[in-house]
């Protein structure tokens, strides 16, 4: 008898707490990742003809049990810590792998988030060869896909609701620059940004349409410091040091989304935003390193060659052996380290890097 009731209390233990944690799941904002290789955590495995991958090691040397995962990092990346931030564990899973769960994990899941960044993707749909990467304009249909299985799942209201609370963090932009470049293209620089920052408005209206209103954005960072295009740099130039020509592309594109975040949020009731400056936040580290910790703010940590730059990193290139000193990782992409700095940034930071707001106060009633 007694047993019995143990059993049954258990029992009813058990169906309330899957209750409550349901409708906390139900009720409860959650996180939305699109963008590029820096947030990225794994959506390029499901694309059998990709050519950006990095689910091969010593990728993931510092994640939990030295995994790959398919992040560009040698741990977490800006995604995942920006998630820790908001309380989560990392990242929610990438959309693609949520989409070889059955139906109800499937939809499980959506309520917490999902993560549809793609490396190599940019703003323009020609920013990425084809079949290689999830273009931003396909990652909004995704947000589509869930907010209509949310709706499925919660209903109507509680599915608006949930995403009007969500955040939508969005790290683009830097392969429409590299684009640009490797297209040895002659538009005019602010005819070029131009378009690409009209095209980040379509998208923007897009994701606002469907519901969302909490957007976390980091703009480019000073691209032309990076491993790669230091090699670039010196090529055409003879000279070392960071592609100049190329980081006045990412400033200006920084300036314009600036306006433009800022004219959507005189035009879009409800539209909050906070936009963080990533030319500044790298830059301020290359140039002065030691105030965070760096030894080595212009070689790639994993790879080989000049600068660890002429080889891409892979199991057989050299790995840096205090990979907290590096600011890159490889030839392209920041080390964790960088990321855990930018998202802490991004969160706590001052005007002068996120504003109008930071993360947090765009949190806050999260
Ligand atoms: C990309 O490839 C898909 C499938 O092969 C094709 O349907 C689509 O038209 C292609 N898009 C472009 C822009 O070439
Ligand atoms: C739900 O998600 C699936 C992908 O798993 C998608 O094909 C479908 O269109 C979505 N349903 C709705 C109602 O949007
Ligand atoms: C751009 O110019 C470089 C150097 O002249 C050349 O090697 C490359 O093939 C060109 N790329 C395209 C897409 O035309
Ligand atoms: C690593 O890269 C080198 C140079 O590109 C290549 O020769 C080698 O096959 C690669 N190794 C692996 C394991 O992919
Ligand atoms: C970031 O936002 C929080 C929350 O409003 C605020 O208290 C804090 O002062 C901001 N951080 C900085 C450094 O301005």
């Amino acid at each position: 008898m007694a047993k019995a009731h143990i059993s049954l209390l258990l029992c009813v233990s058990v169906v309330l707490l899957n209750v409550v944690s349901h409708s906390a799941d139900e009720a409860s904002p959650a996180i939305f990742v699109l963008g590029d290789s820096t947030a990225d955590v794994g959506t390029n495995q499901y694309l059998p003809e990709t050519i950006f991958r990095a689910d091969f090691p010593p990728y993931g040397i510092d994640f939990p049990h030295s995994r790959p995962t398919g992040r560009f990092s040698n741990g977490f990346n800006s995604a995942d810590f920006v998630a820790k931030l908001f309380g989560l564990k990392r990242s929610p899973p990438p959309y693609m792998y949520l989409l070889t769960l059955n139906p109800h994990h499937f939809r499980k899941h959506l309520l917490r988030g999902a993560n549809f960044a793609s490396a190599g993707a940019g703003i323009l749909d020609i920013t990425g060869p084809n079949g290689s990467v999830v273009p931003l304009s396909q990652q909004i249909s995704q947000v589509s896909e869930v907010k209509g299985n949310l709706t499925l799942q919660i209903g109507s209201a509680a599915a608006d609701s949930k995403l009007s609370r969500s955040m939508f963090f969005i790290s683009v932009g830097s392969n429409d620059i590299f684009g640009y470049f490797k297209a040895n293209s002659t538009m005019q620089k602010n005819k070029f940004i131009a378009i690409v920052i009209s095209t980040y408005s379509d998208h923007i209206m897009k994701l606002y349409k469907l519901g969302a209103r909490k957007f976390g954005i980091i703009s480019v960072p000073p691209v032309g410091c990076c491993p790669s295009q230091r090699l670039v740099q010196k090529a055409l130039y003879g000279a070392d040091g960071c592609f100049e020509l190329q980081n006045d592309f990412a400033l200006t594109f920084h300036s314009a989304l600036d306006t433009l975040l800022s004219h959507l949020s005189t035009q879009l009731p409800g539209f909050k935003y906070s936009l963080g400056n990533g030319y500044k936040m790298s830059i301020d580290v290359i140039n002065n390193p030691r105030a965070s910790g760096f030894e080595n703010v212009d070689a790639a940590c994993c790879g080989d060659g000049l600068l660890n730059a002429q080889v891409p990193c892979n199991s057989s290139t050299s790995v840096c052996s205090d990979r907290r000193k590096f600011l890159f990782w490889d030839m392209f992409h920041p080390t964790k380290k960088a990321a855990f700095l930018a998202a802490q940034t991004l969160y706590n930071g001052p005007p002068y890097y996120v504003s109008p707001i930071n993360f947090s106060q765009l949190a806050k009633d999260y």
